[in-house]
């Protein structure tokens, strides 16, 4: 199930104890590129209103939600909180306040390494991942997240493991059959940009599988109940899911919901309820320009976007498989000029066929985009959003491309 929502609004609708796990990477205070996640360069703009008042601002925000994660959790239930050096110590205070100091379990430092220091201090390779539980009856398999001894230790217990394997006991000196406790330092690699989840869904806070995959395991069994509510393009649920766990993902950003989805059906996964996308022409126009381009592409066509920036060129997107050029328009009355200008960046991928959409378009238009087929064979589809959106609701989402 995924909610695209404000977690707040969804979370208050949440029965009480009702969630196994929860494992939260929310947009990290003062850190303007890490907010601005699916937007433009002028999306930075909204990030100085929405914390104006500062770091208290942001941990009151955080602190509302995180009460409706401690009322929604089981008794035996454990909440994983992703924060870095901008506010770990400001939510650690309020995760005490919230769960009590006694539930208070690890502060993890997920270690990696990168590029880019400063001369004047030494270099930031850690986030913090604030581990809390709702009382001490909590889930943890330690058994599933043990990893290798150091080769030193095999090493030196060598004659220890063969005698546990062959079913003798060697009591406190001995290695672990399955491996070593792990402790709260995990050196683990962030997605690299070669990677194909980073490159196919564009998304630089992406977590890697195997952050998410040690904490699921640890802290959940088999049918248990695992939720993200700031879940981005869905690593959490992806890891869920491959566990064999129940998932709930929230994320306010229609992007992130369609590429969860996205990555959810290429993963294998077809029965995802998608709840609280736009529906109308009426929503539609509300959504930010980036969001209403990122739908039409990704919900619309099934396709990718353009990895160019905006106002580069005016292509938007590529359709799925026969990659043909989208632009999107959020306006009515989109006319002649337009359709020109398109034609020229058509030619330029030396592509036949491109799509224009937009709420309504001009009769100019429309004779612009025959002239065009009539003179150069090319093909440019006028789609007004209302065909659009007939078209997903009588085939179903994500079924738009095979239209075509
Ligand atoms: C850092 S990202 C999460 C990345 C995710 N862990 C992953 O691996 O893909 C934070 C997400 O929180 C979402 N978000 C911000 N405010 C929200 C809110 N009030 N309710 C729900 N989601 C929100 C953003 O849209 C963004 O996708």
């Amino acid at each position: 199930m995924i909610y695209c929502d404000d977690n707040l609004v969804r979370l208050a609708q949440f029965p009480d104890e009702s969630v196994d796990l929860i494992y939260l990477d929310p947009p990290f205070f003062s850190n303007k590129k890490y907010e601005v996640i699916w937007g433009d360069e002028g999306e930075v703009r909204s990030f100085e209103d929405r914390w104006e008042g500062g770091i208290e601002v942001y941990v009151q925000w955080m602190k509302e939600r995180v009460i409706e994660m401690q009322r929604i959790l089981k008794d035996t239930g454990s909440i994983y909180l992703h924060c870095d050096w901008h506010a770990s110590h400001y939510l650690k205070v309020m995760m005490d306040d919230v769960f009590g100091y006694g539930n208070f379990q690890n502060d993890i430092v997920w270690y990696y390494r990168g590029a880019g220091v400063s001369k004047k201090r030494f270099g930031r390779r850690h986030d913090i991942i604030l581990f809390y539980t709702k009382s001490r009856e909590n889930t943890f398999n330690i058994d599933d997240v043990r990893t290798p001894y150091a080769e030193a230790t095999q090493e030196r217990f060598k004659h220890h493991i063969g005698n546990i394997r062959k079913g003798r006991d060697f009591g406190l000196q001995t290695l672990h059959p399955k491996g070593k406790h792990p402790d709260d330092v995990w050196q683990i690699q962030p997605v690299a940009p070669s990677d194909t989840v980073r490159k196919l869904y564009n998304y630089p806070t992406l977590k890697p599988e195997a952050l998410l995959e040690r904490i699921i395991k640890a802290s959940s069994n088999e049918g248990d109940v695992v939720l993200d509510p700031f879940c981005g393009c869905g690593t959490t649920v992806v890891v869920a899911e491959r566990l064999e766990r129940k998932w709930i993902g929230i994320d306010i950003s229609p992007t992130a919901c369609s590429l969860m989805k996205l990555r959810l059906n290429r993963t294998g996964v077809k029965n995802v309820s998608l709840i609280g996308m736009p529906v109308t022409i009426g929503d539609l126009k509300k959504l930010k320009p980036f969001e209403f381009q990122n739908w039409v592409v990704i919900e619309g066509f099934n396709g990718s976007l353009s990895p160019r920036k905006v106002g580069d060129k005016g292509i938007d997107g590529f359709t799925f498989m026969s990659h043909d050029p989208i632009q999107v328009k959020q306006s009515e009355k989109v006319g002649r000029n337009v359709v020109d200008n398109f034609q020229t960046a058509v030619e330029r991928t030396k592509k036949q066929k491109g799509y224009i959409v937009a709420f309504s378009f001009t009769r100019g238009a429309k004779e612009e985009a025959a002239r065009c087929k009539r003179q150069k064979g090319l093909e440019i589809k006028l789609v007004p959003v209302k065909d659009l959106l007939k078209k997903m609701h009588s085939k179903g989402s994500g079924q738009f491309s095979l239209l075509f």
